[in-house]
């Protein structure tokens, strides 16, 4: 008898249902494929939302995380830990800025930038006291806190969440003349993800990331790049906003830091940005933790090698050839960088929901996003043959 039905059921009658998961139960993965509790396997083509880049349980980050598990695990920032200099040095090099500061959450990153952006506005800026404006896009993703949803345009994710945090202004995304005409003296950051993730794998207009970038550095406002899904080799680059090269004020990264084991996010910026920070200003008891540093100094290293990158912008041409191949026989649209598409399904044929479900039967996991959109982000440690498989699945679904 199967086992997944009744694993299903309970996973449903235990759980508040914020989630409607498709109905696989996993319960061991390897590389880029996964097995459930009925022995089936399938190729992970969402890749945790790019929070296993490295692929499932990737053996010098489970190496670095049962060394660290038997020797320590947690001493809170009240004391400082042989792993964490090594972390934040790392990762402070990779990214080309002076200072790092941990957390664990991609939306307490979030948080975070936005308090030391609202910080630098008063104490470096001179906003007056309470005034402090962020510019955000249309069609952002940035987590799920009550300030974070304040901002969002989507109705699912914000609808009776309020009362609203105020003190950011939306404006359309990829239009830099809209984003210009709101900029005033009050307005202490620009807030956006260089591609949006959540959005369907959105890329802006070639020149709006140095449009932004070239806007803020005039009007003295931090530029804060979103890279929690697009960061760390995702888009064949350590970051998206390399590919137009562009040096954001302040890196928000997540997901992949954590090499798929534990939640580590970061804060990554210059001193003059993230020295606005006192003791007692800021904190997280789990924040930059031993286990947390020990794997993602780990998953730094493996960046530093640029192999990574290099795997993602190889195998992401022959992502989206293939996916292109498709664009008129059941795709709309194809859109990424790297090892990440948006697909835009034709809404006559199917769901993205019904898609995610076909090609689930046929072995291949992704997660649709706004009707009729999926996204695929298989680990980087994916090969030629299993992306041509996926994208063979794929087809064959859309035929009719
Ligand atoms: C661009 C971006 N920012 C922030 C977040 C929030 O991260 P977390 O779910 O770890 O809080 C996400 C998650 O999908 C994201 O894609």
């Amino acid at each position: 008898m199967l086992r997944t039905p009744g694993a299903v059921r309970d996973a449903e009658r235990w759980t508040a249902h914020n989630y409607h998961p498709l109905p696989v139960v996993i319960s061991s993965a390897e590389g880029a494929w996964l097995t459930d509790v009925d022995g089936r396997r399938f190729l992970d083509f969402l890749a945790g939302y790019s929070a296993l880049n490295f692929g499932h349980r990737h053996p010098q980050l489970v190496a670095a995380a049962h060394a660290q598990l038997d020797r320590l695990t947690l001493t809170s920032r009240a004391f400082i830990h042989d792993q964490f200099a090594a972390f934040c040095r790392e990762l402070a090099e990779l990214s080309g800025k002076d200072l790092v500061l941990p957390m664990n959450t991609g939306a307490e990153a979030v948080e975070t930038g936005i308090k030391v952006a609202r910080k630098w506005g008063y104490q470096v800026k001179g906003v007056p006291a309470g005034q402090a404006n962020i510019v955000v896009a249309e069609g952002n993703f940035h987590g799920r806190t009550t300030t974070i949803v304040s901002f969002s345009t989507d109705e699912e994710a914000r609808e009776d969440f309020g009362p609203y945090t105020p003190g950011f202004t939306v404006v359309p995304y990829g239009d830099l003349d809209a984003l210009t005409a709101v900029i005033d003296e009050n307005t202490v950051a620009v807030l956006i993800e260089p591609i949006q993730g959540e959005q369907g794998v959105v890329v802006p207009p070639e020149g709006y990331l140095p449009g932004v970038r070239r806007v803020c550095t005039e009007r003295n406002v931090l530029f804060i790049a979103d890279e929690i899904q697009s960061g760390l080799g995702r888009t064949g680059a350590t970051f998206a906003c390399d590919h137009e090269g562009v040096v954001p004020d302040m890196y928000l990264l997540g997901k992949a830091l954590g090499g798929g084991i534990v939640p580590v996010s970061a804060v990554v910026a210059n001193t003059d940005v993230l020295g606005v920070l006192k003791p007692g200003q800021h904190g997280s008891t789990f924040g930059g933790n031993p286990l947390a540093c020990a794997v993602a100094v780990e998953v730094v290293r493996m960046l530093a090698t640029g192999e990574f990158q290099r795997r993602s912008a190889e195998l992401g041409e022959r992502l989206h050839a293939g996916l292109q191949e498709l664009v008129g026989k059941g795709l709309v649209a194809v859109r990424g960088r790297g090892l990440w598409a948006g697909l835009d399904i034709d809404p006559a044929l199917m769901t993205g929901r019904q898609a995610c479900e076909r090609l689930a039967e046929r072995g291949v996991l992704a997660k649709d996003t706004h009707g009729s959109t999926i996204r695929l982000a298989p680990p980087l440690v994916v090969t030629e043959e299993e992306i041509d498989h996926a994208v063979a699945q794929l087809a064959a679904i859309l035929t009719p």
